[in-house]
């Protein structure tokens, strides 16, 4: 009884915990590359997406979309949304060990909090 209600609750909320979702590992092999692809709810389509590291509290941005399509790169790190898809994948080229670590997919939220879903890349 009380799980069915439990259920009941999470099927009045659509897409709460969907909002953002990424792998929550991917795993890196030094000099290749990792794909990351995040997928996120139809309302932030036109936002802008961005991938970020984070160091303690702090979570600086690496690369982010301008809430196009358009390919935005920074050297080895590149970011691309797929409006069709409702997700953007993130390519890291030319992996060193100093890369293995937690990141955030990121979608800016205009007036509220930022859509986050860490990933952790490690080495192997
Ligand atoms: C990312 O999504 C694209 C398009 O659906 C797919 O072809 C690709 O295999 C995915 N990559 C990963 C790492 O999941
Ligand atoms: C990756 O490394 C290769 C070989 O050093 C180099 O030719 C290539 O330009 C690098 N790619 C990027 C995106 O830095």
């Amino acid at each position: 009884m009380a799980l069915l209600s439990l259920m009941g609750s999470l099927f009045l909320l659509p897409g709460y915990f969907c909002d953002l979702n990424g792998p929550t590992t991917v795993f890196a092999v030094v000099g290749t590359s990792v794909y990351v692809n995040c997928t996120y709810d139809q309302k932030y389509e036109a936002n802008v997406k961005y991938w970020c590291r984070r160091m303690n509290r702090d979570c600086p941005i690496i690369v982010q979309t301008s809430g196009s399509e358009k390919l935005e790169k920074v050297e080895r790190i590149s970011i691309r949304d797929n409006h069709a898809l409702l997700q953007f994948t993130v390519t890291m080229d030319n992996l060193t060990s100093m890369d293995t670590g937690t990141y955030n997919c990121g979608v800016n939220v205009n007036g509220g909090p930022n859509q986050l879903a860490p990933v952790d890349v490690t080495g192997r």
